[in-house]
């Protein structure tokens, strides 16, 4: 008996404060959308939720920044993207949102069942207001130095120089980020979930039970749980959210990452009034597709919520990708550095499946990974043009001409025909053993891997070589062919759904049973095939370039916009006395080595003249040790010593920053004695 009788699918909800791009569609909603047809095909019980995620504190932001109300900019956004979703075949069950009227139920309910059973911890402590906004600031929307590194930009919640979680206000110099004005500390009283209470429980389900999650995924959840649980905050001083359902809580709404996985109750409630049978039945299968950014949610906080609550299943697995970049780099909404769904329709109508190609062979399964239109392209040409299209087509049209369109009958078979045709249920089932493993980049080279089959088998037997003289055989070949051409209308259709169709239409073969693939016999001879067309054409260079262009473009405007981006003033106004206290000077690096288990962490060794000393610097992600040893640079020495990741930093090093972050040494022109004082 297989263990699991459904599954329920969830995608994560998409922000309803920008439109979806190829980052969303290739971490989250393709090998969710790939998965759910697979199951689906193999007549599995199914459903897969997803909808917009319209709460939190960007989206109030955004309304702010355009002087409308929240609900607009949800409204429209929440369109945009349920019609991006669409036109990209992502077959949700139903496309919900976060600020219907049953999610606002289902929250309510979910906390009020918490609530009663004393699960959370009340506190009231002081937290940063912003005055000048008349807000409360979430963690996000502080800035200041950090205390581990000195970091000057990090944030309320992290600092992203040396990778610490943060609290605001163990940040020196606080700034609210929306006004720009010093926040000040104000009395608040919240609600938390005692995460460290439900450690044990976490520990035992996640490390032992589910050793079998991706790397990625089990190796963030076991550092988070090493570095230790806090109870975390599950209501927020905002206008906008689900009210906190209880007594004295005015003003106080649920935190959106509380309320947005419930999202995916909701939605299962809005889909069927069977939803609990996928919700609270311990034999339906519960997975999250998501990207590395909300592991911590799904993987801890949302099962904690579950757990706690009491009734509902816990999830079975959370396939997590990691990002994908574009062009080589990071995907940005607010640089415009992204690929959007509904412009690429436009330049490439019709042609869904063969972003979906590409962004499934690309799929950053276990690293990031990178998006370039010159792969594209190349995918396009060499892939689904000249080895699918060309079978396919060759197939159908030569059955046309030779045979009037009827499937021929299949005479005596080769032993190669028969090794051919034996490859099939073996393509099928490595295909499946790594769909079953969330492994969706190498699922759809196994079943291309079909394609490439009966291109090879169309090369070697050469039909149209032999029709003068052995239409028999032609026959038979093309037979087989048609018997590959109807597998792979199935094996695809979960990656091309969109050129399954078209083609299920042109052999007029319309059954969609997974359990079918393998057999040689799914066109009968005598068959009649339909129409034959193309399935894809080629991708020209001019396409291309026109893309690479408009980024292109992109980027000088962004380069442009830098010294908008640089500080707009000048800090506050100083004495020399001021100065003077600042004791920087000359030295040269002696020794330079990355300090372990860090990315911009280096472990430096310098020579001050007046000393040898330490210093931990930020520097990792520009310079490599080798070619920074041997470099005279200038150095902060008199600040106060402290400890970064064990190691005691002994002063800071002087470094101008780009706009784009990138790092530059302060040298002296042609040579300093080391320890001169920088005046
Ligand atoms: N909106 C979140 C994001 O884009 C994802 C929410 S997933 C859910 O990162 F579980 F909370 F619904
Ligand atoms: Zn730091």
């Amino acid at each position: 008996m297989p263990r699991f009788k459904r599954h329920l699918i969830t995608s994560a909800l998409p922000y309803a404060n920008g439109p979806i791009h190829i980052g969303h569609l290739a971490g989250v909603y393709i090998p969710s959308d790939i998965y759910t047809r697979y199951l689906r095909l193999k007549g599995k019980d199914v459903i897969h939720v997803c909808g917009s995620d319209e709460h939190g504190v960007p989206i109030t932001l955004k309304a702010r920044q355009e002087g409308v109300s929240p609900q607009v900019i949800v409204d429209r956004y929440h369109e945009l993207n349920k019609k991006a979703f669409e036109d990209f075949g992502i077959s949700f069950d139903i496309y919900s949102r976060t600020t219907s009227k049953v999610h606002y139920e289902t929250a309510s309910e979910f906390f009020r069942t918490l609530y009663d059973k004393g699960v959370f911890i009340e506190k009231t402590t002081e937290q940063f207001y912003d005055e000048e906004a008349g807000q409360f600031l979430a963690d996000r929307y502080i800035t200041g130095t950090c205390p581990h590194c000195g970091y000057e930009k990090a944030y309320g919640d992290q600092c992203e120089q040396c990778g610490t979680s943060l609290s605001p206000t163990e940040l020196i110099n606080p700034r609210s980020t929306i006004s720009g004005s010093k926040p000040v500390l104000r009395k608040t009283k919240h609600w938390y979930l005692p995460l460290d209470r439900y450690e044990p429980f976490l520990r035992k389900w996640i490390l032992e039970d589910h050793k079998e999650w991706k790397t990625n995924v089990y190796g963030q959840c076991k550092s988070w749980l090493d570095q230790g649980l806090q109870p975390r905050a599950v209501s927020r001083d905002l206008d906008w959210g689900v009210p906190v359902p209880v007594e004295g809580a005015e003003g106080k709404v649920l935190y959106v990452w509380f309320d947005a996985p419930i999202g995916y109750i909701s939605a299962t409630r809005e889909l069927t009034p069977d939803w609990e049978k996928y919700w609270k039945d311990p034999s339906t299968r519960l997975i999250h597709f998501i990207g590395k950014d909300n592991i911590v949610f799904h993987c801890i906080i949302f099962p904690t919520m579950l757990k706690t609550e009491g009734s509902y299943i816990l999830p079975d697995n959370v396939p997590a990708n990691e990002f994908l970049n574009l062009e080589g780099d990071k995907i940005s909404t607010s640089r415009n550095w992204a690929v959007w769904l509904h412009e690429y329709l436009e330049d490439f109508p019709g042609q869904q499946d063969v972003l979906r190609y590409v962004l499934t062979a690309n799929m950053p399964e276990t690293k990031d990974n990178d998006f370039t239109w010159r792969d594209f392209q190349a995918r396009n040409n060499n892939e689904l043009v000249a080895i699918l299209g060309n079978f396919v087509n060759r197939a159908l049209v030569l059955t046309r001409k030779y045979f009037d369109g009827a499937v021929p009958p299949r005479g005596e078979i080769s032993t190669y025909d028969r090794e051919v045709l034996e490859q099939i249920p073996l393509i099928r089932r490595r295909t499946e053993h790594s769909l079953d493993h969330f492994r969706f980049r190498e699922a759809l080279k196994e079943a291309m891997a079909l394609a490439r089959l009966g291109n090879k088998y169309l090369a070697d037997t050469e039909p149209w070589a032999l029709v003068k003289n052995d239409k028999e055989r032609v026959g038979t070949i093309l037979n087989i062919c048609l018997q590959i051409t109807s597998n792979l209308t199935l094996l695809l259709e979960p990656f091309l759904p969109f050129s399954m169709q078209k083609l299920r239409e042109m052999v007029h073969f319309e059954k969609t049973d997974w359990n079918l693939i393998g057999r040689d016999d799914l066109l009968p001879e005598g068959h009649q095939i339909g129409e034959v067309k193309h399935l894809f054409r080629k991708i020209e260079d001019e396409e291309i370039e026109k893309q690479i262009a408009r980024l292109q473009a992109t980027r000088t405007e962004n380069e442009g916009n830098n010294t908008i981006k640089l500080p707009p003033q000048k800090e506050e106004e100083i004495t020399y006395d001021d100065f003077a206290k600042l004791d920087i000077r000359t030295a040269t690096i002696v020794a330079a080595e990355k300090v372990p288990k860090t990315k911009k962490l280096l472990k430096l060794t310098l020579d001050t003249g007046i000393d040898r000393r330490t210093v931990v610097s930020g520097i990792a992600e520009f310079f490599s040790p080798e070619e920074i040893v041997g470099k005279q640079i200038a150095v902060l020495v008199n600040l106060a010593p402290r400890k970064i990741r064990g190691i005691e930093s002994q002063g800071m090093i002087l470094m101008a920053e780009d706009p784009d972050g990138r790092l530059h040494f302060i040298v002296p022109e042609d040579g300093a004695v080391n320890g001169s004082p920088v005046k």
